[in-house]
């Protein structure tokens, strides 16, 4: 959600953490501020919007070697400048920047007001510099110790002193931080993408360690004061920052990486001479496979939509009962766990709190949770401790494009190695290996001669006032993920449904005119669903018929037809969703929305 940086060291500290909060914007973009410890004084700048606003007001000679700064997503009090951190003690002498949610606020608010103290913002985050000021007598780390100890919720802090130059005081309970090694310098941020230009060498703080950084290092110790050392880990390359490139918009490229991201999860894990896969990072024997009674894939948004796919390749190629659900509903209705069952927890980012909630759900009633991540070293990868990295690579853009593809090609990577285990013989488990792994050149050869019928598509996507998707089984998840597309870049109104609801209620929302998207392949699904299409285009509907290429019935049905390459029924939705996700990009520019930061959104959502 929000972004955190923080620089101790001899440079000027300003522009190190202006470049770190633009790395971080995707993560949250409302407002943005830094606070600059120089000359015993803190200064603090913040501006309402993009990181840009704050950058053309911070002065290009702004000294100060010690700072923080922070990109916010609003959860308590509005888009404001008041609003926007870091926050400031009464005597704007202590600088503090929070990602998470301080959850009894209310009450800690009220006391400090009886006390004499004034509030400036209508934060959450607020009360805590107040408190770090109370709790200060000259010892910046015992303030914030003390502070945090009265704090229900999750945080990751910051905090900077006017009499501590060189000194950052940093928290995490529930709200990633990282410090990286410099070179006679120290960086923190929220996320290694803040530090990956300065230093790979970093050191991941857990829940409720509490750090002192300063030039030189760090120290860091447990909340209760106990003593703690933590490992230096080296950044991989997948966080070098590869910038737009050519594309206009970080989506538009994301969606062409496509084929090479499919192919990084793919590479060395099908093995079609043996017919089957190989996923050493889940840990699991062909004996505990065997023993699986039911798969639960949990995850949110575009990954809980990929889940829905891996649950059915778990059912429909590996026979084990599985099914998906959304992690946040998941956590809170006190699931019954049972020895054999296993979970995947599925997410971009790692680092979504729902996510993470249901992973240790799970992890407290003694099951067991596998990753499937694509951020290395990020919360839900380590709480889980084994899974599978999807390798999509960095993914920018608020919209996730290349990482469902990816954790859909990684769920049936799984789905294959389980089926191979329990049921499929070598020669169909090659004829489906074969054909995943020919997936990424179909992806590229497809993203190459974009059909030009998806302009017609946008047309009637943009001027259309609501846009139905329908689509069954596996296509009815693909329908949910454009239709995710649709909402979050274009600000369409839209709905998912299963094709075959459509007569059990929301056919009555069609008009003369509304655009219905039907994502149909040529499945066993397929006459059923042409039947629907006959139903809405009986009552006025246009249809985009996402369809098999050579299927001219589907074709000529359809108002405006988009043909994809013919596929195996689970393996349609790494080409059906393709031009989905164009349709939502192109839809988006068309309407001139801001594609790769849409409104109210950030990249990763850290708080419930
Ligand atoms: O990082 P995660 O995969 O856990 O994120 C889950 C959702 O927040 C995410 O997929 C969200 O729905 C995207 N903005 C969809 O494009």
């Amino acid at each position: 959600m929000c972004g955190i940086v923080g620089y101790v060291g001899e440079r000027r500290a300003a522009p190190v953490i202006l470049d770190g909060l633009r790395r971080l914007e995707y993560r949250g973009y409302d407002s943005a501020g830094l606070a600059v410890l120089a000359a015993d004084q803190v200064q603090t700048i913040r501006r309402v919007g993009h990181v840009a606003a704050l950058a053309a007001a911070v002065p290009g000679d702004l000294a100060g070697t010690t700072a923080i700064g922070h990109t916010r997503w609003a959860t308590h009090g509005g888009v404001t400048e008041s609003n926007a951190h870091p926050h400031l003690d009464s005597t704007n002498r202590i600088a503090l920047a929070h990602n998470g949610i301080i959850e009894n606020h209310t009450g800690l608010r009220a006391r400090l007001e009886e006390e004499g103290v004034t509030f400036r913002s209508d934060t959450d985050t607020e009360v805590l510099v107040h408190l770090v000021r109370k709790f200060y007598d000259g010892d910046p780390e015992a303030a914030v110790r003390h502070a945090l100890g009265l704090i229900q919720g999750t945080y990751g802090v910051a905090v900077i002193f006017w009499d501590h130059p060189g000194v950052i005081i940093a928290a995490r309970n529930g709200s990633p931080l990282v410090v990286g090694k410099g070179n006679g310098e120290t960086f923190l941020a929220s996320d290694p993408h803040a530090l990956s230009a300065h230093t790979r060498e970093v050191v991941y703080l857990e829940d409720r360690d509490i750090a002192r950084i300063d030039a030189r290092g760090w120290s860091i110790s447990r909340m209760d004061g106990g003593g703690v050392s933590r490992v230096v880990e080296v950044l991989g390359e997948e966080w070098e920052d590869e910038g737009r490139g050519d594309y206009s918009h970080h989506m538009l490229k994301e969606i062409h990486e496509q084929p090479e991201s499919l192919a990084r999860c793919l590479r060395g894990r099908v093995v079609p001479d043996q017919g089957g896969a190989r996923l050493g990072g889940l840990d699991l024997t062909p004996r505990d496979i065997a023993g699986i009674r039911h798969i639960t894939v949990l995850g949110c948004g575009t990954s809980f939509h990929a889940g829905l796919v891996g649950a059915a390749a778990m059912e429909g190629l590996a026979r084990i009962p599985a099914s998906a659900e959304i992690a946040s509903e998941f956590r809170y209705r006190n699931p019954v766990i049972g020895p054999d069952d296993l979970f995947l927890a599925v997410s971009q980012s790692g680092e979504t709190a729902d996510t993470l909630g249901a992973v240790k759900e799970v992890q407290v009633k003694g099951g067991k949770v596998l990753g499937v991540v694509n951020v290395v070293g990020s919360s839900i990868a380590r709480v889980c401790g084994h899974g599978v990295y999807v390798h999509s690579g960095p993914e920018i853009a608020v919209a996730s494009t290349k990482a469902f593809t990816s954790q859909v090609a990684a769920l049936l990577v799984a789905s294959l190695s389980f089926a191979r285990t329990r049921v499929l013989g070598p020669h169909e488990g090659k004829v489906f290996g074969e054909e995943l792994l020919a997936v990424p050149e179909r992806v590229g050869e497809w993203l190459a001669s974009e059909p030009s019928s998806l302009h017609d598509a946008v047309e009637l996507c943009t001027k259309g006032k609501f846009v139905f998707f329908l689509g069954r089984g596996v296509s009815h998840a693909v329908a949910l993920e454009g239709a995710l597309k649709l909402k979050e870049v274009a600000y369409v109104p839209c709905m998912a449904y299963p094709a075959a609801e459509m007569k059990h209620g929301p056919i009555a929302l069609i008009d003369r005119n509304t655009p219905v998207i039907v994502v149909i392949p040529d499945d066993v699904m397929r006459d059923k669903t042409l039947s629907t299409i006959q139903e809405v285009r009986a009552r006025g509907a246009r249809v985009i018929a996402i369809h098999t290429a050579g299927d001219s019935a589907c074709a000529k049905l359809a108002d405006v037809s988009i043909p994809v390459p013919r596929a195996s029924p689970l393996i349609t939705p790494l080409l059906s969703v393709l031009p989905l996700q164009l349709l939502a990009y192109r839809a988006g520019l068309a309407l001139g929305r801001d594609i790769d930061r849409p409104r109210n959104l950030a990249k990763s959502v850290t708080v419930e």
